[in-house]
């Protein structure tokens, strides 16, 4: 079998590594790919949203499936351009993509099928929103409609806060046109929980859940990042909680796809809020996550080809899907200065030790390789993964691999899975 993957984070390295398991694949090609890719296949040099390049390379080597990590492609079509051309790829088409190419588009879905979520008000004006945002209490949430590589939240703790959001997003378009609508949401509080659903648009199977961090800092705070580290499965995630979000969330959702005439096909990614008040989705994600696939796919042993070809036939319910019962905990290592503009081209020391130890895993995101070095190339360089039969055993795995690995202004949180420890 010939597969490509198409990205260049930890999760498509995840994913290649999943991949390299099954013995039923032969070639695996990587567009574009890191360096940690690099060593299970062949990097291709197309970006992940060169949809006309992708397309034409699908065409003349023919894979057998593709599978998109990152939402772009998705949100730009490339499903519907593969399918096109009679290619098999795995990830939702345009219509549904917009489940989160739009927040606006999801809010109002969400509300029509009575899914529990965040209050919220949509702005077309800065200057309206600023002068509802005058009336609203703090912490509020200013959220840029379109997709904004996961920078495009802003929890505005002061007035002053939630001005500039208002006006970087609307006047300075700091997103682009991605910004030039907006939703303003109440804050919700409590444990955030990332289910990642697999569907074939009839019925779905829920992936062990995960719970990422997504401040930059120790005890949730700093800013907003992609996502500083993950474990799964999340102890608290009970069959009670299960069945209430299977019940509440998932199959109106899945309602809502067939009352939209939306064909989805991929795996689904609800964000939720555990609030005091039942769990309200935050947003919809059409892809995997990142740092939560770097958890979640130590833990698979069904390999995902055979899962995507059961979603292609429409019988993902005859599924049997299986998991080690084991717990993964996955440390990002982030680049000095990161979120913001990340320093990069620092080289990148004690990898080697930190691949050998058993269950263990370090998953390369923004990494290159130059004269046989490894140098970092972009803002979340790793994730240090550790699966082991409990919580705590695998987070200190984690952290012992994280600590054999060293590169000028690497950073970390010391604080993943904690939550969950002392609980
Ligand atoms: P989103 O892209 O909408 O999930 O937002 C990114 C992150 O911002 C989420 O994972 C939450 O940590 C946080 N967030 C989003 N919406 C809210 C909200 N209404 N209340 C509290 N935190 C939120
Ligand atoms: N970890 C959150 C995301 O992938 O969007």
């Amino acid at each position: 079998m010939r597969i490509l993957i198409i990205g260049s984070g930890s999760r498509e390295h995840a994913l290649a590594w999943h991949f390299r398991q099954d013995p039923t694949v032969k070639e695996l090609f990587i567009a574009p790919g890191n360096a940690g890719t690099a060593m299970l296949g062949i990097n291709i040099p197309l970006t992940a949203t060169d949809l006309t390049g992708l397309t034409e390379w699908a065409r003349r080597e023919r894979p057998h499936l593709t599978f998109v990590g990152p939402e772009a492609p998705l949100c730009l079509g490339i499903v519907d351009a593969f399918q096109a051309d009679g290619l098999s790829i795995f990830g939702p088409n345009l219509k549904a993509a917009r489940l989160e190419a739009s927040k606006i588009f999801t809010k109002e879905l969400l509300l029509k099928y009575k899914i529990p979520t965040g209050k919220s008000c949509t702005f077309y004006s800065s200057l309206d929103a600023h002068i509802y945002s005058q009336k609203q209490p703090y912490p509020q949430v200013i959220k840029a409609d379109g997709l904004a590589a996961g920078k495009g939240v802003v929890i505005a703790q002061t007035p002053e806060q939630a001005s500039t959001a208002i006006n970087d997003m609307m006047e300075k378009r700091v997103f682009g046109k991605a910004g030039s609508k907006i939703l303003i949401e109440e804050h919700l509080v409590g444990q955030e929980i990332s289910i990642l659903a697999l569907t074939d648009g009839k019925s779905f199977k829920v992936l062990p859940a995960a719970q990422d961090h997504k401040r930059l800092l120790d005890g949730d705070m700093g800013p907003n990042t992609g996502g500083m580290g993950a474990y799964a499965p999340a102890p608290f995630y009970t069959a009670d909680l299960a069945d209430t979000i299977s019940k509440q969330i998932l199959q109106p959702t899945l309602d809502a796809f067939h009352g939209e005439d939306i064909d989805y096909q991929g795996i689904l990614f609800v964000g939720i809020m555990l609030t005091a008040d039942g769990p309200k989705v935050l947003e919809f994600n059409v892809r995997l996550g990142d740092p939560e696939t770097q958890v979640v796919l130590p833990l698979l042993e069904t390999p995902l080809y055979q899962i995507s070809q059961a979603i292609f036939q429409r019988r993902l319910s005859d599924c049997i899907i299986k998991y080690k019962p084991m717990h993964a905990v996955g440390i990002v290592l982030a680049a000095s200065n990161y979120p913001v503009i990340p320093r990069s081209g620092d080289v990148i020391k004690g990898l080697d030790q930190g691949q050998k130890t058993p269950n263990t895993m370090v998953f390369h995101g923004g990494t290159k390789m130059d004269n046989a070095q490894f140098l970092t190339a972009g803002g979340r360089v790793l994730t240090a993964t550790a699966w082991a039969p409990q919580l705590q055993a695998a987070r200190d795995l984690a952290y012992q691999t994280a600590a054999k690995i060293q590169f000028e202004g690497v950073h970390y949180r010391r604080d993943i899975g904690s939550k969950s420890l002392a609980s």
